[in-house]
């Protein structure tokens, strides 16, 4: 079987530099997001364009929290004015917008304005636009593992059937395939714990572009990339 596959399924993005971008420029860190609001766009059009299926971008990790309170605010208010003012443009391209982390502790009005983008958008089926928001994949499988004890303390399994499929199907991620590739802008080559489970056999390629300047070209590069990867699943060829 030839495991060479020209186009990615699931591309899945580690969203990073929008602070220095906008230092560099004496700009307020905002500018940076605001700016990185522009590559999401660009982003998802190229993933359509291409044929992706699912793009999961990383928006905000766990450990966001613990930025200054200004800036917290700006990007929570930035997801609001974002996914309301794009949802006519993702219904019009069939993208399907899906939410992953834990939504507790984000307030009333962000958690109404991203479910209702959820919503609106659930038919759309060319592509699912995966956003990672308080998301940290320790947290994942923390939870995971808590759903697994509580069926098995209720007898619905029993822990010799807990296998890797249960598991994945115990994560947010249940019905999204695992990323084939995964791509950190800004030259940091981490997934500061993004994806961990999911990373297994994912292919890793770290630009040095901030990720306000990823465009088309960065996007068709980071896919050309890939294509010239050869993937064996630890098999030999
Ligand atoms: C990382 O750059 C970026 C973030 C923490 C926020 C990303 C969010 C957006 C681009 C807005 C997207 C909106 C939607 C709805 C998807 P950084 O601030 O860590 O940059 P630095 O490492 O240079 O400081």
């Amino acid at each position: 079987m030839d495991e060479r596959n020209p186009m990615p399924r699931h591309v899945a993005i580690i969203m990073d530099g929008n602070g220095r971008w906008a230092e560099m420029r004496g700009l307020p860190r905002h500018e940076g997001h605001l700016r990185g609001v522009e590559s999401v766009r660009t982003t998802v059009r190229s993933a359509v364009r291409h044929g992706v299926r699912c793009l999961t971008l990383y928006a905000f990790s766990t450990e966001n929290w613990g930025r200054p309170a200004d800036e917290v605010e700006g990007l929570m208010e930035l997801f609001c004015t974002c996914v309301a003012a794009e949802t006519p443009e993702l219904l019009r391209q069939g993208v399907r917008i899906r939410m992953i982390g834990d939504r507790s502790r984000f307030s009333e009005k962000v958690r109404r304005h991203l479910e209702q983008a959820e919503r609106a958008t659930e038919a759309c089926d060319r592509l699912t636009l995966v956003l990672a928001l308080d998301y940290s994949a320790r947290s994942e499988l923390v939870h995971a593992a808590r759903t697994l004890a509580r069926r098995t303390a209720a007898g619905a399994i029993t822990p010799e059937a807990i296998d890797e499929r249960t598991v994945a199907g115990a994560l947010w991620t249940a019905d999204i395939p695992d990323p084939d590739l995964i791509v950190r802008t800004s030259g940091e080559q981490r997934l500061s714990n993004f994806l961990l489970w999911q990373a297994a056999y994912a292919e890793l390629w770290f630009p040095e572009v901030l990720w306000p300047d990823f465009g088309e070209e960065e996007f068709d590069r980071a896919l050309a990339e890939y294509a010239r990867r050869d993937r064996r699943f630890g098999r030999l060829k």
